[in-house]
């Protein structure tokens, strides 16, 4: 896969969702598998760990999370205290936020040529690399992410994010594959999350009103395949319920001409800022 055909393209355009199948090799996939695995052996928590979970929102007002944009940290599911003696692999929700500029390996792997050009497919002039995560969901535990869209916590004036979600395993109903609403990226954004002056994060609401989420469809994807997301897209994934884990990999990136404000949770330091493809 090198590039989107005009369809594609009008399909992103129209719906705010294009899936991509067999764009990473299975390969590429294990490498990152295997590399996550490495960075895990040499990770020792500390105390009970930070928790991430969307449903209970006190991971905000730790400094563990709000300093972790320019780092490589984990986050445990908010289930793991039912799982006491698991391993780190089946205990944690994900790691993040800046694999992609510390990790040789993940650096290789978002800076592929193929990805800088479906980028480049979906309407980004100079788009850069604000955010990785490797999402764990582990069988039985993985708990549910609610319905949001990535704009409201990676604000840009104009909204620009938008999200590359890859299969490192292949993602099903029961393991808890992401679903979304088709076309509602068009409608305004419902919340901001903003750091607040007391240090901690605030959610504002703009719209209470819900999604309507009756027409929802499921992204079942296989190993290798990339979701593209636009950040107003409206997007929910269940709970896992089987006895296989669900390992993703997710990049967002933003125009570099907007502007991204200084109120953001996600604050990378002077020594270390944001980079594109090529940078
Ligand atoms: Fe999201």
């Amino acid at each position: 896969m090198t590039s989107l055909t005009g369809i594609q393209k009008d399909s992103f355009i129209d719906d705010g969702v294009l899936v991509l199948p067999k764009f990473f090799s299975e390969g590429d996939c294990d490498s990152l598998r295997k590399r996550m695995g490495q960075l895990l052996d040499d990770y020792e928590p500390k105390g009970n760990g930070t928790v991430f979970s969307t449903t209970d929102s006190t991971h905000h007002e730790d400094d563990y999370f709000l300093t972790s944009g320019d780092k490589i940290r984990f986050f445990f599911e908010d289930s793991v205290v039912d799982s006491e003696g698991a391993s780190l692999e089946l205990s944690l929700n994900k790691a993040g936020h800046a694999m992609h500029d510390l990790d040789p390996v993940f650096s290789s792997f978002v800076r592929q040529p193929k990805l800088a050009e479906l980028a480049a497919d979906i309407g980004f002039v100079d788009p850069l690399l604000l955010q990785s995560m490797y999402i764990f969901k582990p069988p039985r535990i993985g708990g549910e992410v609610v319905w949001h869209t990535d704009h409201p916590f990676l604000w840009t004036d104009p909204p620009s994010v938008k999200g590359f979600w890859v299969a490192l395993e292949d993602a099903t109903i029961e393991n808890g594959c992401m679903w979304c609403l088709p076309g509602l990226h068009r409608d305004r954004p419902r919340q901001r999350l903003k750091r607040s002056k007391s240090g901690g994060l605030e959610m504002e609401t703009l719209d209470s009103t819900p999604f309507p989420t009756e027409n929802k469809i499921p992204l079942e994807a296989e190993k290798g395949t990339v979701v593209v997301i636009d950040g107003l897209l409206p997007h929910w994934s269940g709970p896992n319920t089987s006895s296989r884990s669900r390992h993703a990999f997710t990049l967002h990136l933003i125009e570099r001409s907007a502007h991204y404000s200084d109120d953001n949770w996600l604050q990378r330091s002077p020594e270390m800022p944001l980079r594109g493809f090529a940078d």
